[in-house]
C-alpha cells in the first residue's frame, strides 16, 4: 500500500544575519513534527531554506563591500552559517531551497506571469509607507503611532510605478477559509487576522518594485523586480517542482502541505499566500500554524537590540538533544515564552538528568548487578496482579494514543507532558518495589525482582520510542542500553506492552544526561559568549597570566602621569618616536617608544599619558630612554592594534598611579 504523504515546511530564513535561538525554535519544532510523521510510517517531505532577495540584503551586502550573491552565499553555505546550524541541530530536512536557485527564479517569473495573464496582477502607481527592515508596504491606517505595525520602526514615504495583485478580489474567500475551516491555528490567530486585516477591507497588494534590483526580474517588464513576499511564499511549491523541471513532486500528491510559521508572518501565510494559490487555481495549504516567539527579558530578540541568544553556544555546551528538548518542553507552541539560561539548565536537571536519565541508569544498573545484564525468560509476566504493576502498565500502554492526540494538534509540549507522567510514575514504581530489598533474597524474590525490572525497561522503552522525534541521538543510546532492538523501536511497538524481548541484553552505558552545575555552567556560558563576541569583531586579547606577583614587588613599579612637551620621529627608524615629557619633577624626561605605526608625533603633543619611570635607562638607536609609556594592545583580524593610555588632562604631571 502506498504510504500517506506528509509535506511540512518552515519559513525560509532571511540570511541578513546570524540565526538565533528563536529561529532555531521554529526549525526544531518543525523537525520534531516531521520526525513524528516519519515515526507514524508516513512518507515525509520536510522543506526549509533561505529567503535571499530584497532591498535589505542588497543594502547590507553593499555596506560589506561584496555582491549580494557573495553575501548570501557566505551566510547560507559558509562556516557556522545557516546550513551548518541545521546540521548541528540534527534537522532532518529533505530539501533546502534558496530563492536565488535558478529553478525557483524561473518558477516565480512564470507564477507572476500567470497571475498577470489571468488579470489578477495589473499595473498602477504605488503610494504608501514602506518599512525597509520588514520589506512591507503599509497603508496609513495600518501604521501604529505612525510606525511599522510589525516591528515598530520608522516607515518611509514611497511612490513608484508598480504591479498590484487583486487581493481585494479574494477577501470573501479568505474570510471563509479563516472562519469556516481549520486552516489557520491556533484559533486566536484567526480572530487577529479577521479583525486586523479582513474586517477593515483587504486592499490590493503592491507586488513589484523598481527602486532596487536584487530580486527576481519581471521578465515581461524589465526594471521591475517581484516583491519579496510573492517570491518567498512561492518557495513552498517551487521546491516541489511547480513551474520548473528541477523536481516533479508537485503532481505526485505532496501538495497541499503544512506551513509552520512565526506569529508575525501569519498575515502573509494566511491571507496573501492562499489568495495567490486561489489565483493560480491551486489548492490552499492544509494548515498554517502560527507559533509564538521566544522572548528575552520580555522582548523580541534582535541583533540590533544586542540580545540574541546563540544556538551554537548552547548546543555546544549542553548538547543538541538537551537543547531541542528544552525548546519543545518549556514553551507552549502557540504562545510566546521567556527564554533564560537558568530555565534551560533547570529543565535539563529536572526532566532529563533526574527523571529520564535516572530511570534508565538505575534500571540498567540493577539488571547488570542482579542479573548479569539479561533478565530471565518469563520475566514479562506475573501471575498475581499487583496494583502498581497495573497502574504503570496501563499508563505506559495507553501513552501512545494520548501522545498522538497532542502531536496531531501541534502541541508537542503537551505530548511531552504525557511522556513525563509515565517517567515519573516509573520512578515512583522503583520506590514502591524497593528492588534492592528484593535482591537481598534472590532465591525467594528473584522472579519478582526480574518482573519489576522488566516493567521498568518496558516503560523506559515506550517513552524512548515516543521521544525519538525530540531527541533522536539520545534515544538511540537509550535503546542500546535497554536492549530494544529494531522491532521494539517502532510506532506499533509503542502501543504494545511487552514489545521488549524478555531476555534482551541490557548494558548500563554512559549517563544519557549528566547533571549540570548551574553556577559553573552560567560562568562558562558567559565566557563562551564573550569569546564569540570577540571572534566576531575580529578582536583577540592576550590570555591573562596565571603567575602571581607579590604585592610588594608590584608596588616597586613607579607609574606616573606625564605630559607630552614634544614628540618627533627618530631618524632612520620606522618605528621609534622620541618624547620629551613633563613628569612633575621639573626636569624633562626622555622616553623612546616604538609606536610610530599607530601615531603621528604631532598628534601626541599636549597629551596626558602614563609612564613607568623607574626602569633602568636603555639606549635605542643612540638615544637614551628613561622609562616606558603604557599602552593597551590587542589583535584585530590578525593585526596588532595599540592604544596609548591617555588620561584626563586635569590630572597633574607627576601624579602617582597606585
Ligand atoms: N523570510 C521570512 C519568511 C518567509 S516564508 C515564505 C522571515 N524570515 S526570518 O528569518 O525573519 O524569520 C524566520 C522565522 O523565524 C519566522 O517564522 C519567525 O517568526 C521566526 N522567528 C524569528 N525570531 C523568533 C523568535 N524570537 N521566536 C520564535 N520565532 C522567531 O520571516
Amino acid at each position: 500500500m502506498e504510504k500517506k504523504k506528509f509535506y511540512i515546511t518552515t519559513p525560509i530564513y532571511y540570511p541578513s544575519d546570524k540565526l538565533h535561538i528563536g529561529h532555531t525554535y521554529c526549525t526544531v519544532a518543525t523537525d520534531v513534527l516531521a520526525r513524528y510523521h516519519r515515526l507514524l510510517g508516513e512518507d515525509v517531505m520536510f522543506l526549509t531554506g533561505t529567503d535571499e532577495h530584497g532591498q535589505k540584503i542588497g543594502d547590507i551586502a553593499a555596506a560589506a563591500g561584496v555582491t549580494p550573491q557573495e553575501f548570501v552565499d557566505r551566510i547560507v553555505e559558509g562556516p557556522r552559517g545557516i546550513k551548518d546550524l541545521w546540521k548541528l541541530m540534527n534537522i532532518s530536512n529533505d530539501r533546502f531551497i534558496r530563492t536565488t536557485d535558478g529553478y525557483h527564479v524561473q518558477s516565480v517569473q512564470r507564477i507572476f506571469k500567470r497571475m498577470h495573464d489571468n488579470g489578477d496582477i495589473y499595473k498602477g502607481t504605488y503610494k504608501g509607507k514602506y518599512c525597509k527592515p520588514c520589506e512591507s508596504f503599509w497603508t496609513e491606517s495600518q501604521l501604529v503611532d505612525g510606525k511599522c505595525p510589525d516591528c515598530g520602526r520608522e516607515v518611509q514615504d514611497a511612490e513608484e510605478e508598480a504591479y498590484f495583485f487583486r487581493l481585494s478580489k479574494y477577501a470573501g474567500k479568505i474570510r471563509d477559509l479563516l472562519e469556516n475551516t481549520d486552516f489557520l491555528e491556533p484559533r486566536s490567530r484567526v480572530h487577529e487576522m479577521v479583525r486586523n486585516f479582513i474586517d477593515p477591507g483587504l486592499e490590493d497588494l503592491c507586488v513589484s518594485r523598481t527602486s532596487f534590483s536584487w530580486g527576481v526580474p519581471v521578465d515581461f517588464d524589465p526594471g521591475h523586480v517581484v516583491y519579496v513576499w510573492v517570491d518567498a511564499l512561492s518557495n513552498y511549491i517551487t521546491a516541489l517542482g511547480y513551474e520548473n523541471d528541477r523536481y516533479d513532486d508537485y503532481e505526485k500528491g505532496w501538495w497541499p502541505g503544512v506551513n509552520i510559521v512565526g506569529k508575525e508572518i501569519v498575515r502573509f501565510h494566511s491571507i496573501i499566500w492562499p489568495a495567490m494559490l486561489m489565483s493560480l487555481g491551486e489548492p490552499v495549504p492544509k494548515k498554517c500554524f502560527g507559533h509564538g516567539w521566544l522572548l528575552l527579558d520580555g522582548g523580541k530578540m534582535s541583533k540590533s537590540k544586542g540580545n540574541v541568544v546563540d544556538p551554537y553556544i548552547l548546543a555546544e555546551q549542553f548538547g543538541v538533544d538537551a537543547l531541542r528538548f528544552f525548546l519543545m518542553r518549556t514553551f507552549p507552541f502557540g504562545s510566546d515564552g521567556n527564554f533564560s539560561n537558568e530555565l534551560l539548565i533547570q529543565t535539563i536537571n529536572t526532566d532529563l538528568a533526574n527523571d529520564l536519565g535516572n530511570l534508565v541508569s538505575r534500571t540498567t544498573a540493577m539488571v547488570g548487578k542482579y542479573f548479569g545484564g539479561a533478565l530471565p525468560a518469563g520475566c514479562g509476566t506475573w501471575a498475581e496482579e499487583v496494583p502498581f504493576d497495573k497502574e504503570l502498565k496501563d499508563l505506559a500502554g495507553s501513552l501512545r494514543d494520548r501522545y498522538a492526540a497532542e502531536m496531531d494538534c501541534f502541541a508537542p509540549h503537551k505530548a511531552l507532558e504525557e511522556i513525563f507522567k509515565v517517567i515519573q510514575r516509573a520512578n515512583k514504581y522503583i520506590d514502591e518495589n524497593t528492588p534492592w530489598t528484593l535482591a537481598k533474597d534472590m532465591e525467594q524474590n528473584g522472579p519478582r525482582l526480574a518482573h519489576v525490572l522488566y516493567n521498568l525497561l518496558e516503560a523506559a522503552r515506550i517513552c524512548g520510542v515516543l521521544l525519538v522525534p525530540f531527541m533522536p541521538e539520545s534515544m538511540d543510546k537509550l535503546f542500546a542500553q535497554t536492549g530494544a532492538g529494531e522491532s521494539a523501536r517502532t510506532w506499533e511497538s509503542a502501543a504494545r506492552w511487552g514489545g521488549l524481548s524478555e531476555t534482551a541484553a541490557v548494558a548500563k552505558g554512559e549517563n544519557l544526561f549528566p547533571r549540570v552545575d548551574m553556577g559553573k555552567a552560567l560562568e562558562e556560558l558567559e565566557a563562551a559568549v564573550e569569546a564569540a563576541r570577540q571572534a566576531e569583531s575580529g578582536v583577540e586579547l592576550e590570555p591573562q597570566l596565571t603567575e602571581k606577583v607579590d604585592f610588594d614587588t608590584f608596588c616597586k613599579s613607579d607609574f606616573r602621569v606625564v605630559k607630552v612637551k614634544s614628540c618627533e620621529a627618530v631618524k632612520k627608524s620606522e618605528k621609534l618616536l622620541k618624547f620629551i615629557l613633563d613628569d612633575g619633577t621639573g626636569t624633562d624626561r626622555q622616553i623612546l617608544s616604538g609606536i610610530h605605526k599607530w601615531y603621528e608625533p604631532e598628534d601626541l603633543v599636549g597629551k596626558t599619558l602614563v609612564a613607568i619611570v623607574n626602569l633602568p635607562p636603555r639606549k635605542m638607536m643612540g638615544h637614551e630612554s628613561n622609562g616606558m609609556l603604557i599602552s593597551a594592545v590587542h589583535k584585530e583580524k590578525g593585526e596588532e592594534v595599540l592604544h596609548l593610555l591617555m588620561v584626563d588632562d586635569a590630572i597633574p604631571a607627576g601624579a602617582k598611579l597606585c
